[in-house]
């Protein structure tokens, strides 16, 4: 494999530093430069394995700011970039949906400006890789899944800025050339998981005894998939796709968010030593999230058949793996929930 310089955006965050970690490692031959905002959802501690690798470094930059990412461009010269910066939370979107129009829209267009100023003349020498989301296809019924060709209808404002910068990517492949690649994937679960979203935030709950927020009825339906599996599917993609293609990504996993909830209580019953049935007793319906899309599934055969990927665990054993993360990473999850970490780096940069 040659030497390629690729800018990892996002590489703070939870997919992004599994991601970051994987190319890191499997190709010391490249440099790997994350570039991330540390939102509070970028942590650089999720990095901390690596953060010492030669082919490693962090460029701390906000992708809503046009003449920066102009200049990083121009300093570092990417062969390549693979963009996850984002903001991720629907339940955000529908309290702010501008910061996700900001972010999500408008930094993905700065990256696509600077892939089209500094590449230009050479766009064949260079990939413009955008992770992006199943939601963007909207929600389904009982039946089907989505495949490549499923068009898009998104409901939450964070689905809606996701689709808005998928169209701008494939908007700049049609229109100036550029080599991008689009990947859309499935519900991820694992290791660094912000407890804000479903998985880890019941871990947490779970362990402290809190009630288990289950949105509705607890009947919607969401494809798992565990992010090391992810991010394996990047790399396949990132080094075999041709030039202007998407893949859906996903493992065939629905998992009803009750039935996930009463599976992850029986897990953490074991773990903890609690009788079992203790941790169910936390389950507590609360009011649906609003515009909540019923079920999403995806057909990810076309990245089966042409490039061979496969997902690598089953639900229970990743699940499990998850559980026994959390619980011997106290520290870790401590400083996201009480909001130490975000202190720890404003003390650390804010004379910088
Ligand atoms: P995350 O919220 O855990 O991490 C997002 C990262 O982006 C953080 O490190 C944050 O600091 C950084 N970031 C946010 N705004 C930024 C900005 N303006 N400039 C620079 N950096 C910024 O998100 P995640 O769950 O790891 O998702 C990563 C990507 O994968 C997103 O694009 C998301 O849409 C997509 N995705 C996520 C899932 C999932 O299940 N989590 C599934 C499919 C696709
Ligand atoms: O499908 C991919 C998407 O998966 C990604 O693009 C998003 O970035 C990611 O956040 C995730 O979105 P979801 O909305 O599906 O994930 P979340 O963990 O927020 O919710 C999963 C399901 O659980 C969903 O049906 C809502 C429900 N839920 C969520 C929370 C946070 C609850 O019932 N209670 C909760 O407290």
């Amino acid at each position: 494999m040659s030497n390629k310089k690729i800018i990892i955006t996002g590489g703070a965050g939870f997919i992004g530093s599994h991601v970051v970690r994987r190319f890191v490692n499997q190709y010391p031959n490249y440099d790997i430069i994350n570039l991330d905002a540390l939102t509070y959802a970028g942590n650089l501690a999720n990095l901390k394995d690596v953060e010492d690798k030669p082919n490693y470094s962090f460029v701390k930059a906000d992708i809503r700011d046009a003449v920066l990412i102009d200049e990083i461009f121009a300093t570092h010269k990417p062969d390549a970039v693979i963009h996850l910066a984002a903001e991720s939370h629907v339940d955000r979107s529908i309290e702010d949906p501008l910061a996700f129009v900001q972010t999500n829209v408008i930094g993905t267009v700065n990256l696509l400006n600077a892939a089209r100023k500094h590449w230009k003349g050479e766009y064949d020498k260079h990939r413009f890789y955008h992770v992006s989301t199943d939601e963007v296809y909207g929600a389904l019924g009982k039946e089907g899944f989505f495949t490549e060709k499923t068009a898009y209808d998104p409901h939450s404002p964070y689905s809606a800025s996701k689709a808005s910068s998928d169209h701008f990517v494939r908007a700049y492949h049609d229109t100036y050339g550029i080599d991008t690649v689009v990947s859309n994937c499935s519900n991820n679960y694992g290791a660094n998981h912000f407890p804000e979203k479903l998985i880890p935030l019941s871990i947490n709950n779970i362990q402290n005894n809190k009630p288990i927020p289950i949105y509705g009825k607890g009947e919607n339906v969401r494809d798992w998939l565990w992010v090391e599996d992810h991010a394996r599917a990047i790399d396949v993609i990132f080094h075999n796709a041709k030039t202007g293609e998407t893949f859906n990504i996903g493992g065939h996993n629905e998992w009803t968010n009750i039935d996930l909830i009463k599976l992850l209580c029986k897990i953490m019953d074991k773990k903890l030593d609690r009788e079992a049935g203790t941790s169910e007793k936390l389950i507590t319906y609360v009011q649906d999230r609003a515009g909540h899309d019923l079920r999403y599934a995806i057909d990810p055969t076309k990245l089966q058949n042409e490039l061979g990927w496969k997902p690598s665990l089953q639900f229970e054993e990743g699940l499990e793996k998850t559980v026994d993360w959390y619980l011997s990473n106290q520290e870790w999850l401590n400083n996201v929930t009480s909001g130490a970490y975000q202190k720890y780096y404003e003390n650390q940069y804010q004379n910088r």
